[in-house]
C-alpha cells in the first residue's frame, strides 16, 4: 500500500467515528506530518450547530497539540469527494502551503490538489507586518 492509499484508508476509518447527527454528512481525515506520524480526525457536531468542527481541523489540532508543526499531506473522505471548506484550507496553510490535499469519495475515487490550488493568495504570517 503506498502512502496515499494508506492516508485514504485511515481517513475512511476515521470517517466511521464522525458525530454528524444533524447534517448526516460524515467526514474523515488523515494528516501526514513531516515526522512520519499520521493524525486522524472526524467531524464532531453539536446541538448548538455553530460549535461543530470539521474533520480536517480536528486532525490538525490533534497533531499540533502533540508537537507537530509541518505537514506533507492530508486525505479527506466524504460521501461525494468534496474538497475541504475554506476555514480548514486556512488552518492547513498556517502550517505550510506545500501540503498535498487528497480527497476521496465513498467509492474510493480520488482527486489530488496542492493546497495553493485550493487557497490561492492565502493569508499567512508573511502578510503580518
Ligand atoms: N465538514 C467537514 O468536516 N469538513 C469540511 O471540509 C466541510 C464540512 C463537516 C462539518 C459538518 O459537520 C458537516 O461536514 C456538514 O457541513
Amino acid at each position: 500500500m503506498n502512502q496515499d492509499d494508506e492516508l485514504v484508508a485511515l481517513a475512511a476509518e476515521a470517517r466511521k467515528k464522525a458525530h454528524a447527527p444533524y447534517s448526516h454528512f460524515a467526514v474523515g481525515a488523515a494528516l501526514l506530518a513531516s515526522s512520519g506520524r499520521i493524525y486522524t480526525g472526524c467531524n464532531v457536531e453539536n446541538a448548538s450547530y455553530g460549535l461543530s468542527i470539521c474533520a480536517e481541523r480536528v486532525a490538525v489540532f490533534k497533531a499540533v497539540s502533540e508537537g507537530e508543526r509541518e505537514f506533507e499531506a492530508i486525505a479527506v473522505v466524504t460521501e461525494n469527494g468534496a474538497t475541504p471548506c475554506g476555514a480548514c484550507r486556512q488552518v492547513l496553510m498556517e502550517f505550510g502551503d506545500d501540503i498535498q490535499v487528497i480527497v476521496a469519495d465513498a467509492t474510493g475515487h480520488r482527486r489530488s490538489f496542492a493546497l495553493t490550488e485550493l487557497l490561492p493568495e492565502g493569508f499567512t504570517s508573511r502578510d503580518l507586518l
